[in-house]
């Protein structure tokens, strides 16, 4: 299949851009797959209504059949035509998060979305994303997109067009492109229909810390700290993010792994490694590559992906990353490096590796 690209302006205004855009909505009308920018990472979109449009999205990306779709919407009016009920803290949450990085899950009714989109499960996840570009494609297609992230599944999520054109190309009938994405980590998914406090299944943009601030108490679901847990969000029980080779997380104190680390080059190893720019200088690797700045974790959020594929595209034989403290974003950031490492971690002293 040929894949289309749409070089589109953030600014939606301008003719060329809109009649692109109107394009791409053209596309989606007719249940082929997309992708196009969010403020998180470009989504693979297409017609949540239709089984044979959702089909070819699982098929793109080689996703399994039992791991649901985020469905996104541009105005207020598709969530209610769509769910059960809006409970009064899901009032709250929307008013103070959407559009943007909050993803909310539902009761959802019945006979509206394919039921591939929830892989058989009576509730739904929803979003309005905070992307002028990806509003815009949603209101001109008229219709609720589902939409994973856009890269083949098990990858790193993209955060560029061109990720999307590395996994994708050939795949799927088009690529809207925005840019760079802002977040560069996924939306956080909460789950409000479950029991007195609502539960977040995958940390991201929006903090624990900003939702307890609205709503009072939530819960974190304990598969996140216990990778032996089975996850109430089926997406998160896959291997994830995973780079092409072994990774392994250092813990505090990243100057004491330079003796592990020449043990291992000394062995013939290609050692990489996952540092920030305060850092990099304090190592002594065949390839330090820095993630941002630990001082502003929104940095590595933004950066964390694109250095992961650069990774792959290295010749090293083995990553160690360093590691964050998980307040705010910070939760989000080590939830995807611990998937993306397997839970492995280093132990300073050699002779214990
Ligand atoms: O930022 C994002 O959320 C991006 C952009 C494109 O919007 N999308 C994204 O989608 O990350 P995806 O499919 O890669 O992740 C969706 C997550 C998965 O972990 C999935 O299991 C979970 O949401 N999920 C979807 N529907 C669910 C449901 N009804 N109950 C529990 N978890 C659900
Ligand atoms: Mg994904």
């Amino acid at each position: 299949m040929e894949t289309k690209k749409w070089i589109v302006d953030i600014d939606v205004d301008k003719k060329n851009s809109y009649q692109q855009l109107k394009e791409a909505a053209h596309y989606l009308q007719r249940n082929e797959v997309i992708a196009f920018p969010t403020e998180t990472v470009y989504g693979l979109g297409a017609n949540a209504t239709s089984d044979a449009a959702v089909a070819k999205i699982f098929a793109a990306k080689g996703r399994p059949s039992d791991n649901p779709l985020i469905v996104h919407i541009a105005e207020l009016g598709q969530l209610l035509e769509a769910v059960e009920m809006v409970s009064d803290k899901a009032q709250k949450l929307i008013e103070a998060f959407w559009p943007g990085p909050l993803t909310i899950i539902f009761k959802k009714k019945d006979g509206i979305f394919s039921s591939l989109v929830t892989a058989g499960l009576d509730t739904v996840a929803i979003r309005m994303p905070d992307h002028p570009l990806a509003i815009a494609l949603i209101r001109a297609a008229g219709l609720p997109i589902a939409a994973p992230s856009a890269n083949c599944s098990g990858k790193p999520s993209p955060t560029t067009a061109h990720h999307v054109w590395e996994d994708l190309q050939g795949r799927i009938a088009g690529i809207v492109d925005g840019g760079e994405t802002g977040v560069g980590l996924e939306s956080t998914v909460l789950d409000c229909t479950s029991g007195e406090f609502p539960i977040i299944l995958r940390p991201g943009g929006i903090t624990k810390e900003a939702i307890e601030r609205v709503i009072g108490k939530v819960q974190l679901d304990p598969a996140m700290m216990n990778e032996k847990q089975t996850p109430k969000s089926p997406g998160m029980k896959y291997t994830h993010y995973a780079p092409n080779v072994p990774m392994y997380l250092m813990a505090g104190n990243w100057e004491k792994y330079n003796e592990l680390i020449k043990q291992k080059r000394q062995a013939g190893l290609k050692v990489g490694i996952l540092a920030t720019a305060e850092t990099s200088k304090y190592y002594d690797a065949d390839l330090v590559l820095s993630c941002g700045e630990r001082n502003h974790l929104h940095t590595v959020a933004h950066c964390l992906y694109d250095t992961l594929r650069d990774f792959n595209k290295s010749n090293v034989d083995v990553i160690f990353a360093e590691t964050f403290p998980k307040d705010g974003v910070g939760a989000a950031i080590m939830n995807r490096l611990e998937k993306a490492a397997g839970h492995r971690w280093l132990e300073s002293d050699p002779r214990n590796n």
